[in-house]
């Protein structure tokens, strides 16, 4: 599968009065054509800063993107995301790329039609008349699974409980037939039936569009059933990556077998009670001089405390950024 966009070395930073809030410390991915990426770590890792700084979100001041590069590579050209001007990327975001925010309030505007909000959309990318783009908005509400799309497109915002708003928005990040969609905890202001039921459209999606999604959540339990790859986030760091089933059968990373030994497990009886990882997130603002994780690992050593463990590759599909091995109980070599 051909890589659609690699995100290279991105280093992000908040100048607030408090200090400097290193938010995004040297993060490197990428993400195949049509595969679903599942982007999971705990509050603060980093994972919303990161697809903000892609999609040129990021408030400045005090924000600011400080190195990387995001080259995403559509229809045979590539371009860095990181170097276009504002308007240029004014036409990705909603064009080629679509995204789909976790609170569907904030992004809709409230004096809008829903209609007429997914109609602006079509016409800003692309070029057809106003009657052709309500035709195509019927067609899109019908596709996330709103009832009656001919009345619906009338309504405003207010008229929509949370999980049809939430469909609306994804219908907005789909129009223009995107190749990537990136989905921040899409599910998480929704309550539990509604959040299956997006998971649910979101699986459909990706099967009938063929569209590379990054899904990003606190939830493990929903990655198994939708996601291809996982990225664990730490710190404002990559601290493992894999396939979903080496992920879940064969953890690298002392941090992701403490996230999946907090999933409640179904074949325990005890299974409300949820592990919680001992300690607390690293401090931003402290520079990042050696792991990230090493106050709360068990298996911190010396050279933990001593440098930034970079990537390493355990198979082609499996890297993990951690000096020790778990498998064999002792220091990685080299
Ligand atoms: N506008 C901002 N000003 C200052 N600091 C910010 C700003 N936005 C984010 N940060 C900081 O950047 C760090 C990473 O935040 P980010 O939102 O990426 O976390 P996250 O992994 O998405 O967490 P969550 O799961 O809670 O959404 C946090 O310490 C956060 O406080
Ligand atoms: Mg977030």
């Amino acid at each position: 599968m051909n890589t659609i966009l690699q995100v290279n070395d991105l280093v992000t930073k908040f100048y607030t009065v408090d200090g400097v809030i290193n938010a995004v410390n040297g993060v490197t991915f990428e993400l195949r054509e049509g595969e679903t990426l599942a982007i999971v770590g705990e509050s603060g890792s980093g994972k919303s800063v990161t697809m903000m700084s892609i999609l040129g979100l990021i408030p400045t001041p005090p924000g600011k993107v400080e190195n990387g590069e995001a080259i995403f590579t559509s229809f045979g050209s590539s371009h860095d995301l990181l170097q276009l001007t504002p308007a240029e990327l004014r036409n990705v975001r909603g064009g080629q790329i679509g995204f789909v925010f976790q609170d569907p309030i904030s992004t809709l505007n409230p004096i809008m039609t829903i209609g007429e909000q997914i109609s602006e959309t079509l016409t800003r990318h692309l070029r057809i008349s106003g009657e052709e783009a309500r035709e195509r908005t019927v067609k899109l509400l019908a596709q996330v699974g709103i009832p009656d799309p001919e009345l619906r497109y009338k309504n405003y915002p207010f008229q929509f409980s949370g999980g049809m708003r939430q469909r609306v928005v994804i219908a907005i990040a789909i129009a223009c037939t995107p190749q990537i969609i990136i989905a921040d905890e899409p599910t998480t202001a929704l309550d539990v039936t509604v959040q299956a039921q997006i998971v649910e459209l979101f699986r459909n999606l990706r099967e009938s569009l063929n569209v590379a999604i990054i899904w990003i959540t606190h939830d493990l339990g929903v990655v198994a059933g939708l996601a291809d790859r996982v990225l664990v986030m730490y710190g404002g760091r990559i601290a493992e990556t894999a396939s979903v089933d080496d992920l879940y059968e064969r953890p690298q990373h002392p941090y992701t077998m403490g996230l999946l030994g907090a999933l409640p497990r179904m074949d325990e009886s005890d299974s409300k009670r949820l592990v919680s990882i001992k300690g607390t997130p690293p401090d931003l603002l402290i520079p990042l001089r050696h792991c990230p994780f090493a106050w709360r690992c068990d298996y911190a050593f010396d050279r933990c405390w001593e440098e930034v463990p970079p990537q390493i590759e355990i198979s082609s599909h499996h890297k993990v950024s951690c000096f020790y091995d778990l498998e064999k109980g002792e220091p990685r070599d080299g």
